[in-house]
């Protein structure tokens, strides 16, 4: 088999490129380790930055979005019993939309089907070949038969486990990483969001978030050790716990309900550099890891996918690499002030038990001077609701 681009992987990152470039008609081909069914049943991240919805809306895919998204104005940040509200628009002219990763995925899938793209699901050993010279090909397995696709150049949109970074280990990949020592345990509930903006909470008991899929589905977190078990957080203790670390005004509002979904996620700062080895390019989690505080992971995969797709329009289109060889470059220029934004939120709001009480009391001297200072403020909503691409 022949194609123009193979994309290893079928989250946000490898969908997105996909589908800008099938409507470019540039030919690609998705190989994916699982079914489209585990893909779609995997519970992330949900908000989404201008140009990303921006982004979604360019691959013909933005359509549910628009109609069933929340587009928010701010969020607010409680810390020593009280709530604040950062108004992002008033302070960037910018909204941010509250629409979960898991229907993002799903609305480029069904894009894809519509517009005949191929994906190969359960594709297994899914490797990278002889991207340093012209002819680059991806071999894999499927049904235990081995298939060889050759193509121009290789997505790497494999996450943060795939093949293609270990394919560019000892050529000059560099990691940058770090790791935090705790972790969130999250649950989605069929009860009403406690609040119509999301809630970050610092607290002496660890930080909190309440977040929301609909006016029905919310999406609540709190900090855990990394030795939590799942098994040991009961629905009660999990609200108990979560109200305990809101301000009693909020507390007391908040609807309770059985969790549909529990899961407790690690936190890391992770980046490999560059994002291109010839014609490999790594894109999304497969180059880069943020915590999820900053809620950025879902718009740096965007802010990838802009640079390479527009790259590759160019080499197709304009016989120019010019675009190609400043993929790395850009990409990792927003990368990294991302990675410096998910790094001090996450620093801010959340309890570290190597501080103690100093700590806790510089954080919320950091807090009360941000939600007063107007700069203060409008530097943590430039960076939420993302930096210009
Ligand atoms: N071969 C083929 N496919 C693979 C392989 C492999 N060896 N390893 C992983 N994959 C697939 C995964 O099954 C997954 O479907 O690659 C896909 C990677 O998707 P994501 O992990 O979602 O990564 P990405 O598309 O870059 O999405 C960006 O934004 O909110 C964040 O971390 C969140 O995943 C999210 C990310
Ligand atoms: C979520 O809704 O899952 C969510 C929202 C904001 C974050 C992280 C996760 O910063």
């Amino acid at each position: 088999m022949r194609t123009q681009v193979a994309i290893i992987g079928s989250g946000p990152s490898g969908l997105l490129l996909g589908q800008l470039l099938t409507n470019a008609g540039i030919d690609n081909v998705i190989l994916e380790r699982q079914t489209r069914d585990y893909v779609l049943g995997r519970i992330r991240a949900g908000v989404l930055e201008e140009g990303t919805t921006h982004m979604l809306d360019e691959a013909g895919a933005g359509e549910r979005m628009r109609r069933q998204g929340l587009p928010h104005e701010g969020f607010d940040l409680t810390f020593n019993g009280r709530r604040h509200n950062i108004h992002l628009h008033e302070l960037t002219g910018k909204r941010v939309m509250v629409y979960g990763q898991t229907e993002v995925t799903r609305d480029l899938m069904d894009k894809r089907l519509s517009t005949g793209g191929v994906t190969v699901y359960e594709a297994a050993h899914v490797e990278p070949h002889d991207f340093d010279g012209a002819n680059p090909y991806v071999t894999y397995e499927k049904d235990g038969v081995t298939h060889r696709l050759d193509c121009d150049f290789i997505a790497g949109c494999d996450g943060f486990h795939g093949a293609s970074r270990k394919a560019v280990e000892g050529k000059g990949l560099e990691i940058f990483e770090r790791v935090y020592p705790f972790g969130w345990l999250g649950i989605v509930a069929d009860v009403p969001p406690v609040h119509h903006e999301l809630i970050y909470a610092n607290h002496p008991r660890g930080f909190a978030l309440c977040s929301m899929r609909s006016p029905t589905r919310s999406r609540y977190y709190v900090q855990c050790t990394l030795e939590d078990k799942v098994e040991e957080w009961s629905d009660d203790r999990f609200w108990d716990e979560l109200r305990r670390r809101l301000p009693p005004e909020t507390a007391e509002t908040m609807t309770t309900g059985p969790s549909i979904e529990k899961s407790i996620a690690p936190l890391r700062s992770f980046v490999a550099e560059p994002m291109r080895f010839g014609r490999l390019f790594l894109v999304g989690d497969a180059a880069h890891i943020v915590p999820p505080t900053g809620a950025k992971g879902l718009n740096l995969a965007a802010s990838d996918v802009r640079y390479l797709f527009d790259g590759l329009r160019e080499h197709y289109a304009e016989k120019s690499d010019a675009g190609i060889d400043v993929y790395s470059q850009k990409a990792l220029s927003r990368v990294w002030k991302a990675e410096r934004f998910s790094a001090w939120m996450t620093s801010t709001m959340h309890r570290f038990d190597d501080t103690g009480p100093f700590g806790q009391r510089i954080q919320e001297a950091e807090l009360d001077y941000l939600v007063h200072s107007q700069a203060a403020s409008a530097s943590l909503a430039e960076n939420y609701v993302g930096l210009p691409y």
